[in-house]
C-alpha cells in the first residue's frame, strides 16, 4: 500500500499525523498512552487522515490545521474500532489482541472514551467550531448507527435500504466527513463542498459492502481480523441480502441465521463465499467507486484529484 500514488503523496504529512497520534498529553495514565500506542502502532490503513490531507491539499487549507484534523479523523476511528470489538467480542485487530481480550469491559470502554475525547480535542484544536460540529454530528450518527443495528439485528433479514442507511451510519459517515474536511478548513465554495462529499459518501459505502464482503472471502491472517464475524453475530450484510435474494429461505443460510454456532456459520459462509452474491455485491461495490469518481470532475485535475481517484479503486481492490 506504501507504494501507491496516494500513499506518497501525503507520506510526510501522515509521519506528522503520526507524531500527533503518538503524543501523551502530560498527566495521561501510562496504561492509557500505552493501550492507544498498541493499537495505533499496529497499522491500519489510515483511508481516514490520507483523505483529510489530499482534501486540504485540493481545496488549499492550512496544512498544520489539516495534520489535526486527520489525527483527529483516525483517532476518532481507532475510538469506534475499541468500542466496535468489546460490543463485538472480537478478540483480534490489526492482527493483533484486542484491548478488550485483555482488559475488563471498564477499562476497555473508558479508553475508547478517553479517545473520542482526544479525537474532539485535536479536531476542536483546528480553530475550525464548524469542523468541530460536523464532527460531533457524525459520531452522533455513528452510535446512532450502532444502536439501530444491535436493536434490529434479530428482526429478519431487512431490506438493501436498511443495509444501505446502517453502512451509511457506521462507515461512510466519517469517512464522508473526512473527504470533506479540506473543503470545510479552507471555507472552500459550497459546489466543492458537495462534489467531495459526495465522492466520501460513495467511497465509504463501498469501503464497507467490501469490508462485508472480506468477512466471507478473506484470508484472516492478511485481514488481520478474524472472518465469519457478521453471521456469527447475526448480522446480515449484502452478500447474505444478495444470496438470499437468488435463493430465498436457503436451509444452509437459514440455519446459520436462526441458531448461529460454528458449525453453521462456517458452513453458511462456504456456501456464500463460493456463489455469485460475492461478484454481486463486488459489482455493487464498483459501481458506487464510479459515482464517486464521477463526482470529482467537477475539482480541479491535477495529482491531488488524481490521488483520491486512486485511493477509491484501492478501495474495491484490497484484500485487507
Ligand atoms: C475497519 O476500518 C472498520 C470499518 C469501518 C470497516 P478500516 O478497514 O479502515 O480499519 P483499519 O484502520 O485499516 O485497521
Ligand atoms: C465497524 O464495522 C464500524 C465501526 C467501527 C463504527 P465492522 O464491525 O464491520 O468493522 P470490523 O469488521 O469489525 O472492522
Ligand atoms: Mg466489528
Ligand atoms: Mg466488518
Amino acid at each position: 500500500m506504501r507504494e501507491l500514488s496516494f500513499y506518497r503523496l501525503v507520506q510526510d504529512d501522515l509521519a506528522r499525523v503520526e507524531a500527533v497520534l503518538g503524543e501523551r498529553p502530560p498527566g495521561q495514565h501510562s496504561a492509557i498512552g500505552d493501550a492507544l500506542e498498541y493499537l495505533i502502532g499496529r497499522g491500519g490503513k489510515r483511508v481516514r487522515p490520507i483523505l483529510v490531507l489530499l482534501s486540504a491539499y485540493l481545496c488549499g487549507a492550512n496544512l498544520e490545521e489539516a495534520i489535526l484534523a486527520a489525527a483527529g479523523a483516525e483517532m476518532l476511528h481507532t475510538a469506534t474500532l475499541i468500542h466496535d470489538d468489546l460490543i463485538d467480542g472480537s478478540l483480534m485487530r490489526r492482527g493483533a489482541e484486542t484491548l478488550n481480550s485483555r482488559w475488563s469491559p471498564g477499562a476497555t470502554v473508558l479508553t475508547g472514551d478517553y479517545a473520542f475525547a482526544r479525537a474532539a480535542h485535536l479536531i476542536a484544536s483546528t480553530g475550525s467550531p464548524l469542523l468541530t460540529r460536523r464532527f460531533a454530528e457524525t459520531l452522533m450518527v455513528i452510535c446512532n448507527g450502532e444502536i439501530r443495528q444491535m436493536f434490529d439485528r434479530r428482526r429478519g433479514v431487512g431490506t438493501r435500504e436498511e443495509y444501505e442507511q446502517r453502512i451509511y451510519a457506521k462507515t461512510a459517515s466519517l469517512i464522508a466527513l473526512s473527504a470533506e474536511a479540506g473543503a470545510i478548513l479552507a471555507e472552500a465554495e459550497e459546489e466543492i463542498n458537495q462534489a467531495l462529499r459526495t465522492y466520501g459518501e460513495q467511497l465509504g459505502l463501498a469501503f464497507q459492502i467490501v469490508d462485508d464482503i472480506l468477512d466471507f472471502v478473506a484470508d484472516e491472517e492478511t485481514l488481520g481480523k478474524p472472518v465469519g464475524s457478521d453471521l456469527r453475530q447475526g448480522l446480515v450484510t449484502l452478500p447474505v441480502l444478495l444470496f438470499l435474494e437468488e435463493n430465498p429461505g436457503h436451509p444452509v443460510v437459514q440455519a446459520a441465521l436462526e441458531s448461529p454456532s460454528r458449525e453453521t456459520v462456517a458452513a453458511a459462509v462456504q456456501v456464500i463465499a463460493a456463489s455469485p452474491a460475492i461478484d454481486a455485491a463486488l459489482a455493487d461495490a464498483r459501481r458506487r467507486i464510479d459515482r464517486a469518481v464521477d463526482a470529482l470532475t467537477s475539482l480541479p485535475p491535477g495529482p491531488y484529484r488524481a490521488a483520491l481517484e486512486d485511493l477509491a479503486r484501492f478501495v474495491v481492490e484490497r484484500r485487507f
